[in-house]
């Protein structure tokens, strides 16, 4: 059997060991991309999800087949309206990556032909909620087709194949790419902010993954010397900030100035509360006065294991059970080595440790740990 299998180019060789491992002794048919490969696993029926559960590979799709489309996709079109009636889809559509310039047109453009000629053979198309997606990927002139979506139960989350399908609100109000590669992580991972729910977020300016988690019902507090977007949080939002050494703000207008040696239960009261100051220079004590937190996430851009090392020592102000999410930022190519060292800083404070090569991380990976 053929798949068509998605990962990372930053992760190119660790994404291959990795393939190799989950499908023994398939062998690579086609590279369609840098990070899009065609696996044959003979008569073996890949293991959807254990590739799902990986590390560093995205998913993988069963290869429905390929068509040629050098001169026009009516060959495709009639195929995907057979393909519908036979496996008794009620609907579909279609989504289509352009790897190789065959033609002029952009990818959205190509997609709507494709869906307009499919329904001239019979199908029916429903963008907002089909039956089933097809994945088209067009290279060199050879459409190659997958199935996604409702009948792939892993991978529906990891939207590799199109970054187009992203969140309205955060592409229209979000503050920060970032907010994705959370929106990625908790998904990924399962995890459900309630309300009331107490959040942590270490390395938050500009305040996308605040705005996240506040949006989702949690209060944050959120630890950066940098600039916090204020006026970009969910409406109505109390907000206050706690000065660090600068002693300087921004956009103070209707957001409360605390002083960090008065804190007390009031400061909890807060949609956002900002501690403008260097994670290193704030006492865990002061952090577990404000907790305990439910989640704790942390985006700084240090390496790896430093961002763990401040995991371990802040999980005291977190409660027992409490998430959190990390991202493990990979600044040389000892990668397998970076993720080990991290696990291993974590180890005695975390339990049910998974790391993920989500696809909003750029050189970089998400851990998801649950507090002892
Ligand atoms: C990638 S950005 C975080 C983006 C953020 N998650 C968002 O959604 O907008 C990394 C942040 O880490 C902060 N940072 C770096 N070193 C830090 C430290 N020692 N303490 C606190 N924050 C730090 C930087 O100021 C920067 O704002």
């Amino acid at each position: 059997m053929q798949y068509i299998v998605f990962f990372d180019k930053r992760f190119l060789r660790q994404s291959i060991n990795e393939l190799k491992s989950i499908t023994g002794e398939s062998k690579i048919s086609k590279y369609l991309s840098d990070s899009i490969i065609i696996v044959d696993t003979g008569e073996k029926e890949a293991d959807l999800k254990a590739i799902y559960d990986s590390v560093f590979l995205y998913k993988a799709e069963e290869l429905l087949f390929e068509v040629d489309v050098s001169s026009g996709y009516a060959g495709l079109e009639e195929k995907l309206a057979g393909v519908q009636k036979e496996k008794k889809y009620q609907s579909s559509k279609t989504e289509v990556l352009k790897e190789t310039a065959i033609d002029e047109r952009n990818a959205k453009s190509i997609e709507v032909e494709i869906g307009t000629g499919m329904e001239k053979y019979g199908a029916k198309i429903d963008l907002v909620n089909p039956s089933a997606v097809f994945h088209i990927i067009i290279n060199g002139g050879t459409a190659y087709v997958s199935i996604a979506g409702s009948s792939n139960a892993y991978g529906a989350t990891l939207d590799y194949f199109r970054h187009r399908n992203m969140d309205k609100d955060i592409l229209e109000n979000g503050i920060s790419r970032a907010e994705f590669k959370i929106q990625e992580a908790m998904g990924y991972f399962d995890i459900k902010i309630g309300k009331g729910f107490r959040a942590l977020d270490i390395g938050a300016a500009p305040g996308g993954w605040s705005r996240y988690l506040m949006k989702n019902g949690a209060s944050v507090v959120a630890i950066d010397a940098g600039r916090i977007n204020y006026s970009a949080m969910p409406e109505n939002s109390r907000i206050a900030v706690v000065l660090g050494k600068e002693r300087e703000i921004a956009d103070a207008e209707g957001i409360d100035v605390l002083d960090m040696e008065k804190l007390d239960e009031s400061a909890k009261s807060y949609g956002l509360l900002h501690i403008k100051e260097l994670f290193e220079n704030i006492k865990i004590s002061e952090l577990v006065k404000l907790g305990p937190f439910d989640i704790m996430c942390i985006d700084i851009n240090i390496p790896a294991q430093e961002s763990a090392i401040i995991a371990a020592v802040c999980s005291e102000a977190l409660k027992k059970g409490a998430f959190l999410i990390l991202t493990l930022k990979m600044t040389d190519d000892r990668i397998e080595q970076a993720i080990a060292k991290s696990k291993e800083a974590l180890g005695a404070t975390y339990e049910g440790m998974r790391v993920k090569k989500l696809p909003h991380d750029r050189k970089e990976l998400t851990l998801f740990a649950v507090k002892i």
